[in-house]
């Protein structure tokens, strides 16, 4: 049966994307799922590098983490991504695909072939402007942008190849919770937007130095105990965030096959 496919995408970079995908894949590789990761973005490789700092730091130090299968992209290798990502996807449960913050045929496909498409933003109208643009004075929608129109396309082109839906979900990353009234703002146009452009909203992680401090030891905030790190109340908060982000994702429960949950 082959793997469940989960896109990280969004044509903006720095919103989040590698973070969350590492994070997802993580998470589910600690449930015993079995989770294979490729990253799409062959310059700057985040995801990659991310798990394979991951594996240095569990040979150096002897620790047993979870390990998501994972692999970069090599455009000099001569291999079709497609065929890369079947390769990953058939000796897995769940397949994690990161991508990089541009429009690029390689994004296209992913997002064609996926059944979760999470498309993180950082929590401003900035980044809600790619997927809609809002009125100044009202801060109503006024119209959907290239972004949401790209994802369109990509979605009918699914429809078109094998009838299956994309579930595309919008992720709010490094949520400020001091700054609430901003919050309420972009809470109200994505509610709206999310009517006319057919997404979900999930909360993702707020904003925590943490998250910019775990790359070089490929740590992510569930291993913190598992490498005897104190991990004090913030983490604590923080670990709940995750858990429901990975639940608002509604993935398929293994026991019942490829099918989205309801
Ligand atoms: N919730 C968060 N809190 C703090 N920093 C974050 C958070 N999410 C991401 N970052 C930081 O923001 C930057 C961009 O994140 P990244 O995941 O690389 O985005 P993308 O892959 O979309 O370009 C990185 O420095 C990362 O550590
Ligand atoms: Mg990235």
């Amino acid at each position: 049966m082959a793997a469940y496919r989960i896109v990280f995408a969004n044509e903006k970079g720095g919103s989040g994307k590698s973070t969350t995908a590492v994070h997802t894949a993580v998470a589910l590789a600690a449930r015993g799922r079995r989770v294979a990761a490729i990253d799409l973005d062959t310059r700057q490789r985040t995801l990659g590098r991310y798990l394979e700092n991951r594996a240095a730091l569990m040979k150096r130090d002897g620790v047993d983490l979870p390990l998501p299968v994972h692999e970069t992209f090599d455009p000099a290798a001569g291999h079709s991504i497609e065929s890369r990502m079947d390769a990953l996807a058939a000796d897995a449960d769940i397949l994690v695909i990161d991508t990089p913050g541009r429009d690029d045929d390689h994004v296209r496909v992913a997002i064609s072939t996926a059944d979760t498409l999470v498309t993180p933003i950082n929590d401003s109208f900035v980044d809600l402007d790619l997927i809609g643009q809002v009125d100044p004075d009202s801060y109503k929608i006024r119209r959907p942008s290239f972004y949401a129109e790209l994802v369109w396309d990509a979605r009918k082109a699914r429809g078109k190849r094998d009838g299956a839906t994309v579930d595309w979900v919008v992720l709010r990353n490094r949520l400020q919770h001091l700054e609430a009234r901003n919050m309420r703002r972009v809470a109200a146009a994505l509610a709206e937007l999310s009517k006319r452009v057919g997404f979900r909203v999930i909360p993702g992680l707020s904003e925590r130095v943490v998250y910019r401090e775990l790359f070089p030891k490929g740590l992510t905030l569930l291993d913190l105990g598992a490498i005897g790190q104190d991990a004090g109340m913030a983490h604590v908060a923080a670990r709940g965030e995750l858990r429901e982000l990975i639940a608002g994702l509604q993935l398929p429960d293994p026991e019942s096959g490829r099918a989205r949950a309801a």
